[in-house]
């Protein structure tokens, strides 16, 4: 079978090698790929920002869906033929967030899955919903439930609030999709006209040019009432971070999840103490909000909203197309 490595840091550096079928051990099972997709952070893996100490060779990317081919001794709830989709920090099953779980993330540490076959353990899986194709589910488990994270875990987010999401990438695009389910007002901001309106389109209420208007949360207050959203979908990282304090409204929750301007700099930390704004950590979710992220699906559908679809041969030019940031939505790979 084919698998995609990389010995030395860079995207240059990505290959299509040959490698053995991997045969699941004990707890483990293996996905024959059929859809993959991408996210920022494998464009940070590969290039050794994620973690400098990888060790090399390694496998990238985290989202995948297929069928089970094989199963490792003492696998009881997964069956050879079940068709699942990958769920990102593996060992996060349910409650509160540990810090040991971090070691079990999939596309390095844990198993990269830029493959056509890979062993994951059992509990790294969750059943792809009936009418879910395979290239629709695997852009849920990162991106979506991050979103959901963010609106839902973090955020408790109710109908008639509001929601302000930064930018059109995967995790953006689920934000306004799943905001706009929940009976949420979504802002959205983007560099390029034509993507807001898209965004329109997909049920964004308001719209603003981060670009052409650089001042993007007086827009956000202004179509507030002067309020702020109850919700920011923090994307951006210390370069937007000090307007997102400013858009979000007096007791609302900022969901720290992005960094695509940098995670290092000045920020204005007033408004987080006199609007008293919580500034909630993201890391994707736990398997449980997974699985409830589903339970709302399957009663508020959405179609994923994909970008571009590559073949598997194609991998590094899908992630040259993520890096150029002119996507909108999810980047999926077909596993043939
Ligand atoms: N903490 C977590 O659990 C978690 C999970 C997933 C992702 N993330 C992080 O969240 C961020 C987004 O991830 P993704 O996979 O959705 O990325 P993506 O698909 O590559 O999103 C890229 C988009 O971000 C927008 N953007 C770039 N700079 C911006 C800025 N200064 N202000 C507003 N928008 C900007 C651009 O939108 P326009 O073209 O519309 O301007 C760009 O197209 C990344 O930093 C990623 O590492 C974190």
């Amino acid at each position: 079978m084919k698998r995609y490595a990389f010995a030395s840091f860079g995207l240059e550096h990505l290959r299509l090698v040959d490698a053995p079928v991997p045969e699941p051990g004990p707890g483990d099972v293996r996905i024959d790929t059929r859809a993959l997709s991408l996210n920022y952070r494998d464009l940070l893996v590969i290039g050794g920002g994620y973690n400098p100490r990888l060790r090399l060779p390694a496998t990238p990317l985290s989202d995948a869906a297929g069928v089970v081919s094989a199963i490792g001794d003492g696998v009881t709830d997964v069956a050879v033929g079940d068709r699942v989709m990958t769920h990102f920090i593996a060992d996060w099953q349910s409650g509160p967030y540990d810090g040991r779980y971090l070691a079990t993330t999939l596309g390095t540490p844990g198993p990269g899955v830029a493959a056509e076959a890979v062993c994951v353990p059992a509990h790294a899986t969750v059943p792809i919903p009936d009418g879910l194709d395979f290239a629709a589910a695997a852009t849920l488990p990162i991106a979506a439930l991050t979103a959901w994270s963010a609106l839902v875990t973090e955020g408790a987010l109710s109908a008639g609030e509001t929601v302000l999401t930064l930018g059109t990438g995967g995790v953006s695009i689920f934000a306004l999709q799943l905001g706009a389910s929940l009976g949420a007002r979504v802002i959205v901001t983007s560099s390029s006209d034509e993507k807001l309106a898209r965004c329109r389109a997909l049920g964004a209420a308001e719209t603003v040019n981060y670009r052409t208007t650089p001042r993007w949360e007086t827009a956000v207050l202004d179509v507030t009432g002067g309020e702020g959203a109850h919700v920011v979908v923090e994307n951006g990282g210390v370069g937007t971070l000090t307007q997102s304090l400013r858009a979000v409204r007096a007791g609302g929750v900022v969901a720290m999840l992005g960094a695509l301007t940098g995670l290092e700099g000045t920020v204005d930390i007033a408004p987080i103490l006199m609007k008293r704004v919580r500034v909630a950590g993201i890391l994707v979710d736990s398997r449980a909000h997974f699985l409830d992220l589903l339970a709302h699906l399957a009663r508020h559908p959405i179609e994923p909203v994909i970008s571009d679809r590559f073949a598997f041969d194609d991998v590094p030019a899908a992630l040259e197309r993520q890096r150029a940031g002119n996507h909108f939505g999810k980047i999926v790979i077909d596993v043939a």
